[in-house]
């Protein structure tokens, strides 16, 4: 019997009877690869219990006596922390993000400080010369820790090497776009061998006890072989994101068997490598803070100077993180008017402006709008959806939301604002940075249903419905008159 061959999506799995430029099912662009089909039908195991064969299997108990070994900390509190406390021996990490970002950066540092703290750890350049990582070690002043470094790109090398007993405790693969495996015949950088080499090394590592971290570039305009593939196979993957131009960096987990999601890690990019910045809120803030000529948003300041800003206080995994939402409305010259996002979602954009213009009266929708949120984070809780408000009434009004002031809350189509999670440390963050007080959702009944106190001496302003927070932000001339208005404007329910 002749077979058909056939040709299935490496994004999304479709698979077409003809070969195409783009997958039907995903849109993917030059992802068909062609299979070669069975010939026929796969067998069923069969009915009879006889002749089926295999093995029966051992059921255990959930509970075990192996707790495990024990996770390897690197040393870098934010990598760590990011990674579910720390490294899980015999685990695969994936480490993406645009080129130059960082990670080799990263990487080196983390091999680095586990190799002064006595771990074994290797690194192995496929990229660069052996040259350009010792400058960097140089640069990073690690050049005289016991990292074993070798350039490769043949998985088999690399296997024959670390497959034996005196495999090191982490080896970092940088990158896994240049290995290659000589039992496929495709090119570095395919799916075929980026999967293959990458299923190589997570087997090492289960074998070895060894934690593998790969390295893959994600590029923006489609990915080549992208570390999209990889994703399921390995055990946790991090991003590291950041703007080109400012020098935070975020390590952000979006999967991970041995740790929560969503967590994120914050660097600064220096003249000496990555630097770990413990307390992010201030870093968010910093601009602010200069610009206002006091640190950290002074407990009675009056009014900001600016309007269309607002303070956001987010949760990033497990910690609250300030950030500042900054929007730009202008008349639009143009039939459709502009929107320009960066670091929001722009769907959530659209849907917050169609309420405020349906449910609160005003016409945000036909400007250009420009939203922005401060050193290059990206935020996707809902919760941020006050904060955007408020800083678009703010910069449509031409009203300052009062800069002691975080605000946050979810918006709900009928404007109405809902309550979100995490509230007490979102308040309790902002108290410690010196923040007077706080544009809250309402609690939800149930739990006391009272109005929200003080929480650490901010004092909160429960915003029920998105015309309340309007209101306060209308230009009212009696505020511009008396000045102690806006802190009783504050304080007031
Ligand atoms: P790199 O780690 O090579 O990025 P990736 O491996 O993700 O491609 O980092 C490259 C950038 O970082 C490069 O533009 C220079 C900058 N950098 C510093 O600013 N300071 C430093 O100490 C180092 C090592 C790099
Ligand atoms: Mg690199």
């Amino acid at each position: 019997m002749k077979t058909q061959p056939r040709y299935a999506c490496q994004q999304c799995g479709a698979v077409a009877p003809k070969w195409a430029g783009r997958c039907e099912e995903c849109g993917a662009w030059n992802s068909l690869v062609e299979e070669l089909p069975r010939a026929a039908p796969p067998k069923s195991l069969g009915q009879s219990t006889g002749r089926r064969g295999g093995h029966a299997l051992d059921f255990v108990a959930l509970r075990g006596e192996n707790a495990g070994p024990p996770r390897f900390l690197t040393g870098i509190a934010e990598l760590d922390r990011v990674c579910g406390g720390g490294l899980v021996p015999g685990s695969t990490i994936l480490v993406g993000g645009d080129p130059g970002i960082g990670k080799s950066t990263l990487l080196l540092q983390a091999a680095a400080a586990l190799a002064a703290g006595g771990a074994d750890a290797a690194y192995i350049t496929g990229e660069e010369a052996i040259d350009q990582v010792r400058l960097r070690a140089e640069r990073l002043g690690v050049a005289d820790t016991p990292v074993r470094l070798a350039s490769a790109s043949s998985v088999r090398d690399i296997i024959a090497t670390l497959d034996d007993a005196r495999a090191p405790d982490l080896v970092v693969i940088d990158s896994i776009q240049t290995m290659y495996l000589d039992t496929l015949d495709s090119a570095p950088g395919t799916v075929s061998q980026v999967r293959g080499a990458a299923q190589e090394l997570i087997a090492l590592a289960k074998r070895r006890g060894l934690v593998v971290v790969l390295v893959g570039h994600v590029t923006k305009e489609g990915l080549i072989a992208g570390p999209r593939v990889l994703e399921h196979m390995v055990d946790t993957v991090l991003y590291f994101e950041g703007e080109r131009g400012h020098q935070f960096r975020i390590l952000r987990a979006v999967k991970n068997r041995y740790g929560a999601t969503d967590e994120i890690g914050v660097f600064e990019m220096s003249d000496k490598g990555l630097v770990e910045v413990p307390n992010p809120s201030a870093l968010f803030l910093a601009d602010r803070s200069n610009a206002d000529g006091e640190p950290g948003g002074e407990p009675g300041e009056e009014a900001g100077k600016t309007a269309g800003a607002a303070v956001f206080a987010g949760i990033e995994g497990t910690r609250p993180v300030l950030v500042e939402v900054q929007a730009l409305v202008a008349p639009s010259p143009l039939g459709t008017p502009r929107r320009a996002v960066v670091g929001w979602d722009a769907t959530r954009l659209a849907m917050i402006t169609a309420v405020l213009d349906a449910r609160c009266g005003l016409s945000v929708g036909a400007n250009d709008i420009y939203l922005n949120i401060a050193g290059g984070l990206r935020i996707v809780e809902p919760a941020a959806d006050l904060a955007v408000a408020a800083a678009l009434v703010s910069a449509l009004t031409e009203t300052p939301v009062p800069s002691d002031i975080v605000v946050f809350g979810e918006i709900g189509l009928s404007g109405r604002v809902r309550p979100v999670a995490h509230a007490d440390a979102r308040l309790k963050e902002a108290a410690k940075l010196g923040f007077a007080g706080a544009w809250v959702p309402v609690r939800p009944a149930g739990r006391g249903a009272r109005r929200p106190r003080s929480a650490d001496g901010l004092a909160t302003v429960a915003i029920e419905h998105l015309s309340e927070l309007v209101a306060r932000l209308a230009p009212a001339p009696r505020r511009r008159i008396n000045p102690a208005g806006a802190r009783r404007a504050l304080v007031a329910p």
